[in-house]
């Protein structure tokens, strides 16, 4: 808390300062009320482009567009008090020239209210996310799996396995000396991201990765278990949402079937005053 009584915000470079300290939380959020939820628990809230294949029911992240970056972080910003604020720069938007991520990312930047954006790719990035961090856009790297990669990748593997470890070690560094202030690390071998973690100066956070990263990160519907046909090695289920939505649903629609639905305590009396009339009253 300020002095006034409202809520600092943690900012990227409270985020950098947490290398080798307690471990960094976050979670995804692509909505208001799932903003709200996470707000308190977590240090950082990211707008991932996970959201076209959990919420949009796309097959990839490849066609997740500007606009829906920029609706999903307005409505995430809404919800937030304290969380450190990032948006993903979608497939597209920043690969061209460090000119063309500098546009995109200040636009979501300015129109959400993020407090950092994150892109997908290692040393082929250095050289933007340089450029962005020069100009006053904090980044968060990822690196690993990089889903936006799908295509090239082939799936969605485990990536540095075996000699390819090399390419994932050198990834980090280069984010890291290019000024990113945290880097995700996504399914990669354990050892790696233990070893990488101790290698680098900024924070990791891990997915499917290592504890001995300096934070970890997962997709709220999945830590949620909102789905049933999704079951990924590294997420683990800490509730079954998914199962109790539908007991919910299947109870809502049998009692409407039999009309045991709404009951008298759910409908309005002809004598009552206006506050009868309100949202929830
Ligand atoms: O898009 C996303 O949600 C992500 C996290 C899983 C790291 O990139």
């Amino acid at each position: 808390m300020s002095a006034t009584g409202a809520t600092k915000a943690i900012s990227p470079p409270d985020i950098a300062v947490r290398k080798g300290d307690t471990p960094i939380v976050c979670l995804t959020a692509y909505t208001t009320p799932a903003a709200r939820l996470v707000d308190s628990h977590c240090d950082i809230v990211l707008v991932g482009d996970s959201v076209g294949m959990v919420l949009h029911g796309l097959s990839s992240t490849l066609s997740v567009t500007m606009d829906m970056m920029i609706m999903h972080g307005k409505a995430v910003r809404r919800g937030l008090k304290r969380a450190c604020m990032v948006v993903d720069l979608p497939f597209g938007s920043y690969e061209e020239s460090p000119e063309q991520a500098f546009r995109n990312a200040a636009r979501l930047c300015a129109q959400t209210g993020c407090a950092a954006v994150k892109l997908e790719g290692g040393q082929s990035m250095a050289e933007t996310i340089r450029f962005l961090v020069a100009r006053g856009i904090p980044v968060m790297a990822h690196i690993g799996l990089t889903p936006q990669a799908v295509n090239a990748f082939g799936g969605y593997g485990v990536q540095g396995r075996g000699d390819d470890g090399k390419r994932i070690a050198q990834d980090a560094l280069a984010v890291a000396e290019a000024g990113a202030f945290s880097v995700v690390l996504e399914k990669v071998p354990e050892p790696l991201a233990r070893r990488v973690t101790a290698e680098i100066n900024i924070p990791t956070i891990g997915i499917g990765a290592s504890p001995a990263c300096d934070g970890q990160i997962l997709v709220l519907d999945d830590m949620l278990g909102l789905f049933s046909d999704f079951r990924p090695r590294f997420v683990k289920r800490y509730a079954e949402l998914g199962e109790a939505s539908e007991a919910a649903i299947a109870a809502y629609a049998r009692e409407v079937r039999e009309r045991r639905f709404p009951a008298p305590e759910h409908v309005f009396s002809d004598a009552g005053t206006s506050a009868d009339g309100g949202k929830t009253a």
